[in-house]
């Protein structure tokens, strides 16, 4: 039996790496692409044929109208997710989604129990509260959304917009697990797209500074109910350089004129919440951890053209806490606070002109010796770099640069 990959892709930063952009990039070869964590706190971008595209519960596989999949692990509210499908259809999209009716439902008593002293820095969207009914078990599902008795008991005042919500979502109901699994037996190739990232991850991230989910390769299983025998393929994504919007430490963080620099060129403002995001040095530490928790075959490199006329460019290649050197990504945020980067610095290039780069060839000799150095010190191939927002804005890599790199 031919059988085509399955394919995980998955953030190994903060967040707002571009994976997007990289779903919508593989989204050409895909049948299938499927959400299996968190909620409306992502916000994924896609610019594609001179049009930009915020998807926030939807997988970024709708661009290329693909059939799209939300998995038992995503938290949806079931207002927002009407307003998407209605939006995007007015953009010109073929919605084609189906929902897992085993995904629970964020309500609005949710969003108003969100970080009410804004300690985490939340997107505000409800993703914490309705995580944490789900694991104590008083949480409502999609399917009870049709349940009148479910809805007075959980939802109190207010539950008919909810059996509304439920009437108007039912077409879309969908077994997600049945559906993926048959995909798969049929040879079809799906793509399975993570929100945040591997530092905002429930359990591997910088807690409590976090989301309320897993954000790592192993949740598109336990997210979609397909086996950790049918994953194929891992990629990770990381910008070429770090952000993170909310609190929480963040050892590379720039916060002089090359992090503003970064900010303005980069449209570093969050698409979720419009808030600035925090900027600074790529880490190396970090994502050699992230490709460790996820076990990466690939990278892909996001906004390298960001870094024009930056000159040296550095990356954290271990920690300095109190004079000793940590090579590993500690488990204590109040280590990780006082961690000093180390760093090894590389020559930048002048500004470019990368719309008239089409090849890795014709990328400036410093630029691919600092992708060069990254596969080096994250111990990974990389095999795409971003070099502009729009889908043609990707270039892949000979892999004979990577194995001279390593
Ligand atoms: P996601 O949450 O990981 O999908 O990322 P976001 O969409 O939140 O943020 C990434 C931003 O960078 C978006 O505005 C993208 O259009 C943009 N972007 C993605 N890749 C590149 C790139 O290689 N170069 C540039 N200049 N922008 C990019
Ligand atoms: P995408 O998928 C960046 C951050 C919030 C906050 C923390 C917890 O676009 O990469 P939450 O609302 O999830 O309880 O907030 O996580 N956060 C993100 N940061 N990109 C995201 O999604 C994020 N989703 C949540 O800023 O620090
Ligand atoms: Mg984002």
């Amino acid at each position: 039996v031919f059988r085509i990959p399955s394919v995980v892709i998955v953030d190994l930063q903060f967040g707002d790496s571009g994976k997007g952009k990289i779903v919508d990039y593989l989204g050409d070869h895909a049948d299938v692409v499927v959400r299996f964590q968190g909620g409306h706190n992502a916000g994924h971008t896609v610019v594609a044929d001179g049009k930009t595209f915020k998807l926030h519960l939807l997988p970024s596989g709708v661009v290329r109208g693909k059939r799209v999949l939300i998995g038992n692990g995503v938290v949806v509210e079931p207002k927002h997710l009407l307003k998407e499908i209605a939006e995007l259809r007015a953009q010109g999209l073929n919605v084609d989604v189906g929902v897992s009716e085993r995904a629970h439902v964020i309500l609005e008593k949710h969003v108003a129990a969100d970080d009410p002293h804004g300690k985490i820095g939340t997107t505000r969207r409800g993703i914490g509260p309705a995580y944490s009914d789900k694991h104590s078990r008083h949480g409502l599902r999609i399917i009870d959304l049709l349940d009148e008795g479910a809805l007075r008991e959980k939802v109190g005042n207010g539950w008919e917009s909810y059996l509304e919500a439920g009437h108007a979502l039912s077409p879309f109901f969908a077994d997600v697990s049945a559906e993926l699994n048959d995909a798969l037996d049929a040879g079809k190739v799906v793509l399975l797209e993570g929100a945040q990232g591997t530092l905002l991850d429930i359990d591997h991230g910088t807690y409590p500074f976090v989301t309320s989910s897993n954000c790592t390769a192993g949740a598109a299983c336990t997210g979609t109910g397909i086996s950790p025998k049918r994953v194929d393929r891992i990629i990770g994504v990381a910008k070429a350089y770090t952000t993170r919007v909310g609190s929480g430490p963040f050892p590379t963080e720039l916060s002089d004129g090359i992090g503003e620099k970064i900010r303005e060129r980069g449209h570093e403002f969050g698409t979720t919440t419009g808030r600035p995001r925090r900027c600074g040095w790529f880490d190396a530490v970090q994502v050699n951890y992230s490709r460790r928790v996820n076990g990466i075959d690939e990278l892909a490199i996001t906004k390298l053209d960001i870094l024009d006329g930056i000159d040296p460019l550095r990356v954290c290649v271990a920690y300095d806490w109190h004079g000793k050197r940590l090579a590993a990504f500690p488990s204590s945020v109040k280590v990780l606070e006082d961690c000093k980067p180390v760093f090894e610095d590389f020559a930048g290039w002048p500004e470019t002109d990368w719309s008239r780069v089409k090849t890795w060839e014709s990328m400036p000799q410093q630029a691919r010796h600092y992708v060069e150095e990254l596969s080096r010190l994250c111990h990974v191939p990389i095999t795409m770099v971003g070099i502009g927002p729009s889908r043609e804005q990707t270039i892949s890599v000979p892999q004979a640069a990577m194995l001279r790199a390593r």
